[in-house]
């Protein structure tokens, strides 16, 4: 295989352009010639190609976002997109396509590799929700950031012996809310892997308060309710006092951690190398820590969320 191409998809992540670099420099390193598709899968679409050289990932490591753009691209779900992007592909003589994002992304990777064109997928979403690996690019980048929003709004909730509530993203997933929260000593954590109860929350205020406590820190992922909903019933049923911060889209800014460049390095290389060995499909994951090549399978079953950390957290806010 000599041509491959590497796009990126749905909601940007800090970490993307690491992996970018990595596929470009190894893939220069092991004699390829790649191409960076522009704007996703609408670029593939389109044709939107160009040809990337060493000095195109130049100091990119540290950057946010991601350098070849991402868009949402429901269309792709439809025949005629995906034919008209193989038709482009094998046009421009490109022979496999790396795909650096989420469930969604990995859905139209999965019907390339239907329709026989190699394609090897890297999980990138903040939300750390695909199936079949225990880690997504950005996921790292993102829990840092909201522990230090939060550590931030701490202050004044303790100046003014405020109960916050702060609303993460992470759409149906709660990793971030649990990572973030137990990071930052939340006396609640709601997540939607897990049933809560408004009464419960208000019980565990008030035992913080009861001890000298002088403010309260709830963290409430997306996928469970508004932060809104959650501090009007904590107004309605105990009268406390609330404000709401919903964090929103400075979760998917950011330079990378250490961390995230790590993994987007390593997975990176690891995607170029199996479309050289004659791999077809399937993404890179993490299992058990390890680096791993698993299957579009969409019967995988997520391993991101460990319900044990959900425990722990409750266990050490009291
Ligand atoms: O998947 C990443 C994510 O940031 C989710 O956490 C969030 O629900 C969604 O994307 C927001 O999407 P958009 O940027 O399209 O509003």
């Amino acid at each position: 295989m000599k041509k491959i191409a590497v796009l990126t998809s749905g909601g940007d992540a800090p970490g993307m352009n690491p992996a970018i670099r990595a596929i470009v420099r190894r893939g220069i390193f092991q004699g390829m010639e790649i191409f960076g598709v522009r704007l996703g899968f609408e670029g593939l679409v389109r044709g939107d190609y160009f040809s990337m050289d060493l000095g195109s990932v130049g100091d990119i490591i540290h950057r946010g976002g991601t350098m070849l753009r991402s868009a949402r691209c429901p269309q792709f779900r439809e025949e005629e997109s995906q034919q008209e992007a193989l038709r482009q592909l094998r046009a421009a003589g490109i022979e496999g396509l790396i795909v650096i994002g989420g469930d969604g992304s990995f859905q139209g990777a999965a019907q390339l590799t239907k329709r026989g064109f190699p394609t090897i997928g890297i999980p990138g979403t903040i939300d750390n929700d695909i199936r079949g690996t225990e880690y997504t690019i950005g996921f790292d980048t993102a829990v840092n950031t909201v522990v230090e929003a939060i550590d931030k709004i701490r202050d004044t909730a303790s100046s003014h012996e405020r109960t916050y509530v702060i609303e993460v993203m992470g759409r149906d997933a709660g990793d971030i809310a649990l990572w973030s929260g137990l990071c930052v000593g939340a006396e609640s954590i709601l997540i939607p892997e897990a049933p809560y109860d408004v009464e419960d929350v208000i019980a565990r205020i008030d035992h913080g308060n009861r001890r000298g406590k002088r403010h309260s820190i709830i963290v409430v992922a997306e996928g469970v309710c508004s932060g809104m909903e959650i501090a009007k019933s904590l107004e309605a049923r105990a009268g406390l006092e609330t404000r709401v911060t919903v964090l929103g889209h400075l979760q998917r800014g950011g330079s990378p951690t250490a961390y995230d460049r790590m993994i987007a390095s390593k997975m990176g290389a690891q995607a170029v190398d199996l479309l050289l060995e004659g791999e077809k499909e399937g993404m890179i994951g993490i299992q058990s820590g390890k680096l791993v090549h698993v299957s579009f399978d969409p019967t995988n079953k997520r391993q991101g969320l460990d319900l044990s950390v959900y425990h722990l957290a409750r266990s050490l806010s009291i």
